[in-house]
Order: C-alpha cells, then structure tokens, then sequence
C-alpha cells in the first residue's frame, strides 16, 4: 500500500478508470486518496457511484495539493492539459503518463517540470493482467521509482528499462499486441464457422484453446519449439495445417506488422 499520497488522475476513460479500480481492489489507495479530473460528467458520475473518489472537472484545481499525477488522456488533447496544469504542479509532484507515442522530453518540457514515468500499458491492464514497460526522466527519486512499481503492478506486470528506445519496442510487440492476438483469434474462429461449426461452439473450441495452450506453455520447461513439434506427428493433420501456414509465410508477414508497428511509433514520437 502507498502512504497517504493524492493521486490525480487527469483523463479518466478507459485505461484511467481502469487503473482506479485496479488501485482500490487491490487496496494500494484508499477512495478519498484518489481524484479523477475529467470534463465528463458521466465518466465523473460514474466514478463516484462505483468507487466513491473525488472527481473535478477542472485540472488545475485537481493538482494543486497531487502527490502523483497520471496524465490518462489521448495525445491530441494533451497540448491543452499542459496548458491547464501551468503553474499547478508541485516541484515535489511525480508525473506518470500513459500517452502513447509521446516522449519523455517532449512531456518534461511540456510540463515544465523534471520527475516525469512514461509508460506504455496494454489493454489487459484493464482486468489487472496487463504488461507495462517504462521508462523515467533524470529527476524522478529512487522512492518516486519505488512508487510507480507498485502503482503500475496493480495493473498486472511491469518492466523498467532505462533505455527510451524499449518504449517503441514495447508499443509494437505488448501494446499494439493485444490486437494481433485477437485478429488471430477471430480468424481461428471464422475457420471453425467455415468447416460446419456453429460460432458460439468455434468461439469454445478457439477461446479455451488459445488460453489453455498459453497455461500449457507458460507451466511447461519446453520451449515453444518443442511444444509445437509434440502436437505434430509426421503425415498428421496438425503437419498439413503448420505447412499451409509456412507456405504463406506466416512468420515473415507477424515480424513484418511487428516492424511496422514499431516505424509507425518512432515517426509518431518524432512529431510528439
Ligand atoms: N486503452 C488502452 O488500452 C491503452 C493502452 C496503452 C496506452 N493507452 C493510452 O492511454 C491514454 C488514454 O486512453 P483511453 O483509452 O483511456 O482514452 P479515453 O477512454 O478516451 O479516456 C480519456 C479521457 O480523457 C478525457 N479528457 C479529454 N480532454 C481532457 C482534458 N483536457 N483534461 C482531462 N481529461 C480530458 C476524455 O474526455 P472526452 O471523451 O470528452 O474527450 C476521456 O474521458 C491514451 O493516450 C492512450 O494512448 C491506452
């Protein structure tokens, strides 16, 4: 558990109410610790009937006396909360932004303060089994360090790096990941409908497949290699699928999006 530090989460949508109730189950903060600064009345609303914390619609306010601040907003609107912020921020405050594709200096410089975490979360954070990895500025302490650890463990788990380049790693491969897994999961799935199945039994077969097969591999001393070779006996039906697949370079094509994705978010960072 934290001590008795506010934290103020500005943004309070999708992954920042999701890192508030993340916080409170996990019993890290209690309620009156936490106030979400966001201009959505429903979003506000909501917050304070599910979890009883304070809310605000104006940032500034919010800040003022903020122990930690997560800044949880989109990046088009973040100009803006910097601008809401001037002034508010204590030197003594530790900034973590979840922004995607915005970097440490530009987040420093825009907030006109040193302690700043930049982290790139992923959507399972949402139901605590997440991956963040991040990354901090020269200002931030060993106990504002110490601090972040545990915030960001309630969302699932965490890596620091002390390299910025790991962060655009991480957006392609953990954070933009969570789609490629369901992209192949709903491709799985229409396979099934198109040999004969119904969707909700495919949905079955597909669903408790893929998370069995990950417990599999997670519990097991064998490599992936190993695993896949065990499930494929020679002149079998498993060899005919895996080399449909390899025929159509289903390797080249996952490392391809992969690189992708990883450009798209070292050009989105040069603007930031
Ligand atoms: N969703 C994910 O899984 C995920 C994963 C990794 C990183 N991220 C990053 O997390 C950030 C938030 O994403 P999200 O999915 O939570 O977005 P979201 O659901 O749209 O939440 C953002 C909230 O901020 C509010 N807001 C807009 N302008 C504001 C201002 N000036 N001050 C305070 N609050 C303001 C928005 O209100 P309005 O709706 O009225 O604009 C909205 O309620 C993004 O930068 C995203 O890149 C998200």
């Amino acid at each position: 558990m934290l001590g008795n530090e506010q934290i103020v989460f500005v943004g309070a949508g999708a992954m920042g109410s999701a890192m508030i109730s993340a916080l409170l189950s996990r019993s890290i903060v209690a309620p009156n610790q936490i106030i979400a600064a966001d201009p959505r009345r429903d979003i506000c609303d909501e917050l304070v009937r599910s979890y009883e914390v304070n809310v605000s619609t104006d940032n500034a306010l919010a800040c003022k006396e903020a122990d930690i601040i997560v800044l949880s907003v989109k990046p088009e609107v973040l100009d803006k909360v910097f601008r809401s912020l001037s002034g508010s921020i204590g030197s003594d405050t530790l900034v973590i932004s979840i922004v995607a594709g915005v970097k440490l200096d530009a987040l420093v410089e825009g907030l006109k303060h040193k302690s700043v975490i930049r982290c790139m979360p992923n959507t399972p954070a949402q139901i605590g089994k997440g991956i963040t990895v991040w990354t901090e500025s020269v200002g931030v302490s060993s106990f504002q360090h110490e601090q972040t650890k545990l915030l960001l463990e309630s969302l699932g788990r965490q890596i620091f790096v002390d390299d910025e380049k790991y962060l655009d790693m991480a957006t392609a491969l953990s954070g933009s990941g969570p789609a490629y897994v369901f992209l192949f999961i709903e491709a799985l799935v229409e396979a099934g409908v198109n040999i004969g199945f119904s969707r909700t039994v495919a949905e079955e077969l597909v669903y408790t497949t893929i998370k069995g097969s990950l417990d599999y591999a997670m519990n097991s001393s064998k490599n992936l290699s190993d695993l896949r070779t065990q499930v494929t006996s020679p002149g079998g039906t498993t060899e005919a699928a895996l080399r449909c697949l390899e025929a159509g370079e289903f390797r080249t094509i996952v490392s391809d999006a992969v690189s992708a994705a990883y450009q798209r978010s070292i050009d989105l960072g040069k603007n930031s």
